[in-house]
């Protein structure tokens, strides 16, 4: 049976264990927002509405997902505001009005989960659409449960209902299956039974999870579907829980890679962000950092020891080295940046070579500018161009040249010195003794 299905997802809890200056789903995991994860392993369902509730920071939460990079997540989010965050069930509550008006299966993802998959998520609509109980609860077993909502079961092994940590007996505390906060529920009578839970807890919160003790007493059957890999439903709720979290992530991309056939030398050393593209045939060295929305294509070879940020183009055979930086740069193909060097909004043709310890000056203290280099330039050791600025095709720098703002070097031509000036084609067996030879 083909369910009509919705989404929401809960953001708006304080996170106040993780003592951090974001709202706790803004968490920076890899260049993207922890939420995005959640969403687009939820897109991959193409549900009819996916609902966000965020809370008093829910204006950060639309603009941090504004910007979403994953094509295949379309931007249609609907947001709900729960104004004082009394709790998970509350939290449904208050995407209420966003939801009028719909039918079919609700799916609920708890924000605080980045590692769930659009895999796990689809066994549990199916597992959903294939039962006949209103509600379905996806359970994992975890050797230690602290902190987690624990299911009790009755002889039979049918769900009872659930108990939170604060609201344990001794016996139940060692329960090890869990509510994993990943719950599918027909949306009626699911969300009238839910506006009749109460506060009557430990916390003083509308628990969501009471929703389950409510389905049983109404004489309706809970399901649960258990799933074996804990981890793809580890939330944070402190720093710990975020390193834990962050390291699973990067796991993650790191194996996405390495099976497209990307060469990663040493991944325990290499920090790659969920929105870098690398062709097969790329080839990542040891203690390399890739931020932002970068791409890279085959034949690159990227460190040891390079940081690539936002906006890098690495173009096929481009080789970043040791000690270099790159950040709104794009590389012609062939072109060799490979000692101590920082380009920044630079466009760099085919075949340069960039020497040892260019830089590009990019930013007068206002504002960023360009720095162009044609094609087989050679750039000298040492060079600095404040940019703007613009090196020609085939043109040469001295070793520690200052191209000034504002300088274009014609194609071909040759300038050495502070500030660089050319040298004609006279003096120029002088100049090629000053160009930088580290070059290779
Ligand atoms: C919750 C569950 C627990 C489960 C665990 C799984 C409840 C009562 N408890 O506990 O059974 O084992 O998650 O990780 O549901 N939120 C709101 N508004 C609120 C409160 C929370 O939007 O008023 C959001 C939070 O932003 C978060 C999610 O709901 O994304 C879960 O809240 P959290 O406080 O992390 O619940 P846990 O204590 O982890
Ligand atoms: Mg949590």
């Amino acid at each position: 049976m083909a369910l009509a299905l919705h989404v929401i997802v809960l953001a708006a809890g304080e996170g106040k264990r993780l003592r951090s200056r974001c709202p706790k789903v803004l968490t920076p995991l890899w260049g993207r927002p922890s939420l995005s994860y959640p969403l687009d392993a939820a897109a991959a369902l193409s549900p009819e509405r996916t609902v966000v509730v965020g809370g008093v920071r829910l204006d950060e939460v639309r603009e941090a997902l504004a910007d979403r990079a994953d094509p295949a997540a379309p931007n249609e989010l609907i947001f709900a505001h729960q104004a004082e965050p009394l709790g998970t069930g509350h939290a449904v509550l208050a995407g209420r009005e966003a939801l009028a008006g719909a039918e079919g299966a609700l799916l609920v993802l708890y924000g605080d989960g980045p590692l769930v998959t659009p895999e796990l998520l689809k066994a549990l609509v199916d597992e959903h659409a294939s039962n006949d109980a209103p509600l379905t609860i996806l359970t994992v077993d975890l050797d230690d449960p602290t902190g987690y909502g624990r299911i009790l079961r009755g002889s039979d092994d049918q769900v009872l209902g659930i108990v939170e940590e604060n609201d344990c007996s001794d016996d139940q505390r060692l329960l090890t299956e869990v509510n994993a906060g990943l719950w599918i529920l027909d949306i009626h009578p699911g969300l009238e039974r839910l506006a009749g839970v109460t506060t009557d807890n430990s916390q003083g919160e509308i628990y969501l999870t009471d929703l389950a003790g409510l389905t049983v007493a109404a004489g309706d059957k809970v399901a649960t579907l258990n799933w074996p890999a804990p981890e793809d439903v580890l939330g944070f709720n402190d720093q710990s829980d975020l390193a834990e979290v962050r390291g699973l992530l990067r796991q993650r991309i790191l194996e996405q890679h390495l099976a497209a056939g990307v060469e990663i030398v040493d991944p325990e050393t290499t920090y790659i962000d969920a929105d870098v593209t690398i062709e097969p045939g790329a080839r990542i060295l040891p203690c390399t950092m890739i931020e932002g929305r970068v791409s890279i294509a085959s034949g690159c070879d990227v460190g040891p020891f390079a940081h690539l940020r936002q906006g890098t183009v690495l173009e096929a055979g481009a080789k970043v080295g040791n000690f270099t930086e790159t950040k709104n740069s794009r590389l012609g193909p062939g072109c060799k940046a490979g000692h101590l060097t920082y380009l920044g909004d630079a466009e760099v043709g085919a075949s340069t070579n960039i020497g040892a310890g260019t830089i590009t000056a990019n930013y007068d203290g206002e504002h960023k500018h360009k720095t162009l280099i044609g094609e087989s330039a050679f750039v000298g050791s040492g060079t600095v161009l404040v940019a703007p600025v613009a090196v020609g095709d085939g043109a040469m720098t001295g070793a520690g040249a200052v191209v000034t703002k504002g300088q274009v070097i014609e194609p071909g031509s040759v300038w050495v010195g502070v500030p660089a000036r050319e040298v004609k084609s006279s003096t120029r067996e002088s100049a090629s003794n000053e160009r930088g030879m580290l070059d290779s």
